[in-house]
């Protein structure tokens, strides 16, 4: 119980990744935000949390892309709670697919919004909120493996997650005077739904993702939650700046 008294906000914890974080995080004993640009899907996994742990969740709808929702979830945040702990970037998607010839550019344009710019929206406003604060906090981005080796036929969201883990590392450097930490966990190939559609066109992907992994299976959302409860609390208070796969050892295999 790491996350005792704090106070929590996940971002795109609607399903797959969030989800698991936001259950880790309440499990940990945090009160947990889950936005979502799918409001129904946060207010459902808010009642599971609640259901096992009482008073915990709350949900709040908002497209992280529009600077004035972001505005709107923290002052939701502040209203609630007057303050904020630990705060898990985790939202993202991408637009297209396909090799670098034929990237259209409204697609590459969608996704660097859908990734990067939204996430640097969102901690350009929590770092100001947490300065105004004054107190000692941690956020988390969450990157992705591809980063860090490149990711063919994806190439435009791989681009956008290497720019979140520079970006991880220059604000790190910014707030750490004000006691802010700033990491990022990457993960490997994760049980989530869109991975889960995946392999069902592509059933050959399985085997093939599984295998790459050190583990020889993919992870599971909560797994990636427990990193990010252990950097979102007091026990890692010596890491700032840094990129953590979570992976079953894919990125050194
Ligand atoms: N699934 C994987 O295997 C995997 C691997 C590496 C990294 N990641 C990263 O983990 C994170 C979560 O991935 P996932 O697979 O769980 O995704 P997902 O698509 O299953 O869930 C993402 C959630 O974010 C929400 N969302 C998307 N855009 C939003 C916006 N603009 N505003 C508010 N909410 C928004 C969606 O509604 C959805 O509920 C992402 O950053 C992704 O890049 C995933």
């Amino acid at each position: 119980m790491d996350l005792v008294g704090k106070i929590s906000l996940v971002t795109g914890a609607g399903q797959g990744i969030g989800e698991g974080i936001a259950k880790v995080l309440a499990q940990q004993g945090s009160k947990v935000i889950l936005v979502d640009l799918n409001g129904q899907a946060a207010q459902k996994v808010s009642d599971d949390i609640n259901n096992a742990y009482p008073d915990s969740a709350y949900s709040y709808e908002a497209d992280l892309t529009d600077e004035k929702a972001i505005q709107s979830m923290l002052e939701f945040t502040d209203q609630k709670f007057h303050r904020l702990d630990c705060i898990c970037n985790n939202a993202a998607a991408s637009k297209g697919l396909g090799p670098v010839e034929t990237y259209a550019l409204e697609d590459v344009q969608a996704t660097l919004d859908l990734t990067f710019t939204s996430l640097w929206k969102c901690l350009q406003a929590e770092i100001i909120f947490l300065k105004k604060q004054s107190s000692p906090a941690s956020i988390v981005n969450i990157s992705s493996n591809s980063a860090l080796k490149g990711y063919a036929f994806n190439s435009i969201y791989a681009a956008s997650k290497a720019a979140v883990n520079n970006l991880t590392q220059s604000v790190a450097k910014e707030v750490a005077r004000q006691h802010i930490r700033v990491n990022a966990v990457s993960p490997g190939t994760i049980n989530t739904p869109g991975v889960m559609n995946y392999f069902k066109e592509e059933p050959s992907a399985k085997e093939m993702l599984e295998r790459s992994a050190l583990l020889r299976r993919i992870g599971e959302p909560e797994e990636v939650g427990e990193m990010v409860a252990f950097l979102l609390s007091d026990r890692s208070s010596y890491v700032t700046g840094q990129i953590i796969s979570v992976d079953g050892g894919s990125s050194i295999n």
